[in-house]
């Protein structure tokens, strides 16, 4: 069995980003046609299982389970978020538009909380004292 790795746990995790991306763009784009929205839904469906495994398996690796830090929860809420964009899309409270524009945004938000929560210098400095 292939032992899972940090780094084939970020390799998933950052192809589950552009698959959950194409995902979005596939079921907001096609609204108009089943194929299309059925297609987005599984692409979503897949990346955001392999977003939260992949996630979860590095907080392991990293000894981050037993006191989660405050950066991974927030990571969770986006991912619930993102998650429930296009059924709030399909229920028509929202346009895909803006719904497109926020997911860009809180993903933008996750990737630097993934990416920058250890060096980043202002949120260490101004936040670190929280985590
Ligand atoms: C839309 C949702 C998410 C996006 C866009 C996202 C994005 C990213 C990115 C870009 C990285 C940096 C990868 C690298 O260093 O090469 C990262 C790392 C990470 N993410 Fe996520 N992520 C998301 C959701 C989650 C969730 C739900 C969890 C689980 C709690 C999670 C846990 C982590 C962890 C533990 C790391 C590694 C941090 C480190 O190396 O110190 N992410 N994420």
């Amino acid at each position: 069995m292939i032992s899972m790795s940090l780094p084939l746990y970020n390799l998933i995790h950052l192809i589950a980003i552009m698959v959950l991306f194409a995902g979005i763009g596939a079921s907001l784009a096609g609204a108009d046609h089943v194929g299309t929205r059925k297609f987005g839904a599984i692409l979503r469906g897949i990346a955001l299982l392999l977003l939260l495994v992949s996630g979860f398996g590095m907080l392991s690796k990293l000894n981050f389970m037993k006191n989660m830090p405050l950066w991974s929860w927030i990571k969770v809420a986006i991912w619930l978020v993102i998650a429930m964009l296009p059924v709030i899309v399909k229920r028509k409270k929202l346009s895909a538009t803006v719904a497109v524009i926020i997911a860009l945004a809180l993903g933008g938000i996750a990737a630097w909380l993934g990416y920058g929560h250890d060096h980043l210098p202002l949120w260490h400095s101004l936040l670190r004292p929280l985590f």
